[in-house]
């Protein structure tokens, strides 16, 4: 992947127009507004992302500790045309040089991905650019082959506050769903152990730094699912089990070193269920998709390097490579969006400006015995 100010490839480009080898590749301006970070960025066909913005609402929303949709919707509303500009600005780029416009369709809080939606529809229409709504979690699944040439198929683990699931990646728009979450997401579960913690929010990061302060195995976590048949995942009794933790401390309060013993134990118990879940999932993935050659991760708790470490091992043992995105495009940006539209519409794929934003998209049809 590139990171470019301005067009550079190929032959002279012509009013921002991309051109590669002498053929024009596609520029398209992604939407990202599902959850409290509004994004905007302008990527090309051959992975150059030309220009993005990115405004988180952290700061918003951290004294709920979490996201207030109305919140959320409200800030969309208010900053989206301005970083709309603003990429377009640094990409030296006008709306009518781009290809396409591709905006977040859902799943997410319905308010802000219909400020996107709107927003997309709108430049569409005066500019008669073809309009993508983009699924979310497609997004996700495709942000690998942003940051580089991950070849169909692979088994993508995809972690995030909401989103806890294995998916054999086929090709674009084919999804097979191996496991996922019977409750928590695994950030989620970070998330409530921060809170309860009182280290803030998000609390992943504020975990993971706790973790590193921690001495392990002082704390005994229960590992829910761990050795059972499937790639299903459960991190309630996990966060239960913390709570009880917590409880049984001196006045029931956790000291700082209490705390950071208890981040590792429970970073180490969340490694040690998504590997061997992770694990199961590969030994299917290997026996009916025998040509995959690579294990995937996106989603915010792809950050964690706990979690990676395990992953990586995990990918090893089964004889394939380990991808990452790099860590800006793991969490939720507008260049993942862009780039599912720029996979779509190569397959000549578009939506209607009749699409309606769907808070509930599911990317694959569960498996019989697959959670949701
Ligand atoms: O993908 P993302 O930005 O948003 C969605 O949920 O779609 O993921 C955010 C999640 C939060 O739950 C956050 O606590 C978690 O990712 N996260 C982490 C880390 N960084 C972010 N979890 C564990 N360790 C981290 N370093
Ligand atoms: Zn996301």
């Amino acid at each position: 992947m590139k990171h470019l100010a301005a067009p550079s490839l190929g032959m002279a480009p012509a009013r921002g127009i991309h051109y590669l080898r002498g053929m024009r590749v596609p520029v398209i301006l992604g939407i990202e507004t599902s959850c409290d970070e509004t994004a905007a960025a302008i990527v090309t066909g051959d992975r150059t992302v030309l220009a993005e913005r990115l405004l988180s609402q952290l700061g918003e929303h951290a004294p709920y500790g979490g996201v207030v949709p109305e919140i959320a919707a409200r800030a969309h509303l208010q900053h989206l045309d301005r970083l709309i500009a603003e990429t377009m600005a640094a990409a030296k780029l006008e709306f009518r040089d781009l290809t396409a416009i591709a905006a977040t369709g859902g799943p997410g809080l319905i308010g802000g991905v219909m400020v996107g939606v709107m927003t997309a529809k709108a430049i569409a229409a005066v500019h008669k650019l073809p309009f993508l709504a983009v699924n979310h979690l497609e997004g996700h699944a495709l942000s690998p082959r942003l940051a580089g040439d991950v070849p169909f198929p692979y088994l993508l683990l995809l972690v995030s506050g909401g989103h806890c699931q294995l998916l054999a990646v086929e090709g674009v728009g084919r999804y097979v769903r191996l496991g996922g979450t019977v409750d928590d997401a695994a950030g989620e579960a970070f998330d409530k152990v921060a809170k309860m913690l009182g280290l803030g929010y998000p609390g992943g990061p504020a975990v993971e730094r706790a973790a590193s302060r921690g001495v392990p195995g002082r704390f005994r976590l229960p590992r829910p699912m761990k050795g059972r048949a499937g790639a299903d995942f459960s991190f309630a009794g996990l966060k239960t089990a913390v709570r009880q933790a917590i409880a049984a401390l001196p006045g029931g309060r956790a000291a700082p070193q209490d705390a950071a013993d208890l981040c590792r134990d429970f970073q180490d118990a969340v490694a040690d269920i998504v590997g061997d879940r992770v694990r199961h999932a590969l030994a299917r993935f290997r026996r009916e998709w025998p040509d995959g050659r690579t294990l995937v991760v996106a989603g915010g708790v792809a950050a964690n390097a706990a979690l990676r470490t395990v992953l990586d091992g995990a990918a090893r043992e089964a004889s394939l490579a380990f991808a990452a995105p790099p860590l800006r495009y793991c969490t939720d940006n507008a260049a993942m969006i862009a780039w599912a539209g720029i996979e779509r519409l190569a397959l000549g794929q578009r939506d209607g400006l009749d699409f309606a934003p769907r808070p509930r998209w599911p990317l694959a049809e569960a498996l019989p015995g697959a959670a949701a």
